[in-house]
């Protein structure tokens, strides 16, 4: 004789279960969207960045860097041209700036002219909005101003090689006058005794 199987238990709908699937496919959804959105944004910038490539780029060869143009050893360093404007040249290598210690003036158009003669590093000045990236083959360009006198930081902010950590170098903010005095009597200032 056989027992009669017992009738199948129904599944109970369970009004909390309903509203976590609702929710987690809701939220499912929004994920794949935002990641579509992402993909799309890096497309179009690349479609445009390779139909208007940058309007105007100055290259420097780093081979040749110390023999001969603009980034020779006796140009390097701060520069005040004819307009009164100051222009800072300066080199990236494995692993220091050249010059190592680079002073500007308070209160005067500064423009930074810098190359790499090796890999790829960073030159930024702590507390302030100059960041830049050094290349080898390109200048890097950027224009600041110094508010107020005093020593800021110069470290290498892209990895470049087992010394990327000691590459630092500094920068004195100087009074304008005290600039002038000091640009007075050479060709180029740096702060390098
Ligand atoms: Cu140069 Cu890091």
């Amino acid at each position: 004789m056989t027992v009669p199987a017992p009738p199948p238990v129904p599944l109970r709908h369970d009004e909390g279960a309903d509203t976590a699937e609702r929710v987690e496919r809701r939220w499912a959804v929004l994920s794949v969207v935002i990641v579509v959105l992402l993909v799309t944004a890096a497309t179009l910038a690349g479609v445009y960045q390779g139909a208007m490539p940058q309007a105007w780029v100055e290259t420097a060869n780093p081979r040749t860097l110390h023999i001969e143009g603009e980034f020779i050893e006796s140009n390097l360093g701060s520069a005040i041209e004819a307009d009164g404007s100051v222009t800072v040249r300066g080199i990236g290598q494995q692993y220091s700036f050249t010059p190592s210690c680079i002073t500007v003036p308070t209160d005067t158009p500064v423009r930074f002219r810098a190359t790499s003669a090796d890999v790829v590093h960073g030159f930024l000045i702590t507390g302030t909005t100059v960041n830049l990236m050094l290349v080898p083959g390109y200048i890097s360009n950027l224009s600041a101003r110094f508010d107020s006198p005093g020593e800021r930081l110069m470290p290498c902010h892209e990895f470049c090689g087992m010394g990327h950590e000691g590459m630092w170098g500094r920068v004195k903010v100087v009074d304008k006058a005290a600039f002038a005095r000091m640009a007075a009597d050479r060709r180029r200032v740096s702060c390098v005794e």
